[in-house]
């Protein structure tokens, strides 16, 4: 058992201070009844609880989509830079994660989770997951840009990618389909065959499409069908 005000607050609905006031103004359900004191005790595995109209599972795994602004490091940690975690309220109780990293200057889709099983069949480099990138570069593309793509760029350390295609869209614009997540890697790709890549913007991962009404820095939860593709994956 436990008060209803501090799992609440724990699951990341908000601050202690914000759900005792959802709980005064009679917004939360337990069993069906309106509850209106905060330190009701609740059963959190077999209790009902609703809160504006949504059942709380306590054991619910969340995933969300963020458009990462530039600026903010992917991780769960960071002495100096905001982390992309800072963009979602109440992160800190719900253990969430970004899956894999884009770069501080990196925008565009990152997925952010509690399901560390599912972050791990992505980012295992055998999954093989197509994340889908637009760029903007400096320098001009050698002739044989698609073929070289195709068949693997070699890196600056020796490291020959995986077939990649790049699609130059003119105006020194393109989009960019890899199926791995190395270090810098697009950046370093361009480098290889001697353009620079002045802004990068993920728009896929695997079958999430960067939802196009979120702007930088805005996220929402992924959707039962998004998720399941994920999980299908
Ligand atoms: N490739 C890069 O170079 N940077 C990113 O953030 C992602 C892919």
């Amino acid at each position: 058992m436990m008060r209803l005000d501090k799992m609440l607050a724990h699951l990341g609905y908000g601050s202690r201070k914000e759900v005792k006031e959802y709980i005064r103004k009679g917004y939360v359900l337990v069993n069906g009844e309106v509850i209106t004191n905060d330190d009701f005790k609740v059963d959190e595995i077999n209790d009902e609880v609703v809160i504006a109209q949504e059942v709380v599972n306590y054991e619910t795994n969340i995933y969300i989509m963020l458009n990462k602004p530039d600026g903010y490091i992917s991780s769960t940690y960071d002495n100096n830079d905001p982390i992309v975690l800072d963009l979602i309220d109440g992160y800190e109780k719900r253990g969430l994660f970004p899956v894999g990293r884009l770069d501080k200057d990196t925008v565009g889709l990152l997925l952010i989770t509690n399901d560390g099983k599912l972050a791990h069949k992505l980012l295992a480099p055998k999954s093989h997951v197509d994340k889908k990138y637009y760029l903007k570069y400096s320098g001009t593309l050698p002739n044989d840009y698609e073929k070289r793509f195709f068949e693997g760029i070699i890196l600056d350390d020796g490291y020959k990618c995986m077939s990649a295609k790049l699609i130059d869209l003119g105006n020194n614009e393109a989009y960019i389909i890899i199926k791995e997540g190395k270090y810098h890697q697009v950046k370093r790709m361009l480098e290889a065959i001697g353009a620079n890549v002045t802004y990068l913007k993920r728009v896929e991962f695997g079958p999430i499409k960067l939802d196009n009404t979120l702007k930088e820095g805005q996220y929402r939860f992924l959707t039962e069908d998004e998720i399941n593709e994920l999980k299908s994956l």
